[in-house]
């Protein structure tokens, strides 16, 4: 029976990189989207023609219960298994002190914090029975002190301390380790300038800013990698090194 992975936020750039390897490597995928249904449906419809019956897409806010809840109803419901959860959603923006607001709060925390453990909670059944894997996307930047983005760091430092929590309580049947990339791509709709790469590579001891290979591999690592739980690998080419 082929395995089943379901990844949040998966019909663009660092998700659609996961799953395409999946993919690549026999995997049935579950792509997750909010917006981007146009772009999952293209996802789902090239990876159906490689082979059928391989992939399919479901939508879902996961800022709310409702949101999380009907993605849990409809990926038990997809492929009646699931072997990996890699939760890669993720809104990403300034919450300077002073405008912080409950929507942001609710939007960040939502996709980054409370949907992963959401998530969790409803597929602990499912994900002990194929004795599966989590994976959560953290992000190197909570090594160092990462100013304006408040909502954002408390919820990626909450993802990444609870990728240790899960890993012991849902041991032996559920292994759980998270991927912390560093500079990867600018944020949606930004892009970065000649000299900002170059400003942000000079930052980096390997000299270069990262690809979504990079990411990819590390995930690939942890899941054949039947001896490791409640780690994260830091991919940010050494800027953590630097404090
Ligand atoms: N890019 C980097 O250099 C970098 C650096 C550090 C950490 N990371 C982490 O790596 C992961 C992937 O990064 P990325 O840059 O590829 O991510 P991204 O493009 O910023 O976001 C991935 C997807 O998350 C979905 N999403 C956002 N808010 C959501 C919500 N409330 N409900 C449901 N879905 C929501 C969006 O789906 P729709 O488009 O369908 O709305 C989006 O396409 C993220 O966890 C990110 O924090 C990335």
């Amino acid at each position: 029976m082929k395995k089943v992975a379901l990844i949040t936020g998966g019909s663009l750039r660092i998700g659609k990189a996961i799953i395409t390897e999946l993919h690549d490597n026999g995997w049935r995928i579950i792509i997750h989207y909010r917006n981007s249904q146009k772009q999952a449906e293209q996802l789902e419809k090239r990876l159906n023609k490689k082979r059928a019956e391989s992939a399919v897409c479901i939508g879902a806010d996961l800022s709310s219960h409702e949101g999380i809840n009907s993605l849990i109803q409809e990926s038990i419901g997809a492929f009646k298994r699931i072997d990996l959860l890699v939760n890669n959603a993720s809104s990403f923006y300034p919450t300077p002190v002073g405008n912080i607001e409950i929507n942001g709060w609710n939007e960040i925390i939502g996709s980054n914090l409370m949907a992963p453990i959401f998530l969790v909670n409803g597929f602990r059944e499912i994900l002990e029975k194929s004795k599966g894997n989590i994976i959560n996307i953290t992000d190197a930047n909570l090594n160092r002190v990462f100013t304006n983005h408040t909502v954002y760091i408390a919820a990626k430092a909450g993802l990444e301390k609870i990728t240790q929590t899960l890993a012991k309580e849902l041991a032996p049947h559920i292994r759980v380790n998270a991927v912390a990339p560093g500079a990867i791509l600018p944020p949606p709709n930004k892009t970065w300038s000649k000299s900002t790469e170059e400003k942000i590579a000079s930052a980096i001891p390997l000299n270069k800013i990262g690809k979504e290979s990079d990411i990819v591999n590390a995930i690939m690592f942890l899941i054949k990698s039947e001896y490791i739980t409640g780690q994260t690998i830091t991919v940010d080419g050494g800027r953590s090194l630097n404090g």
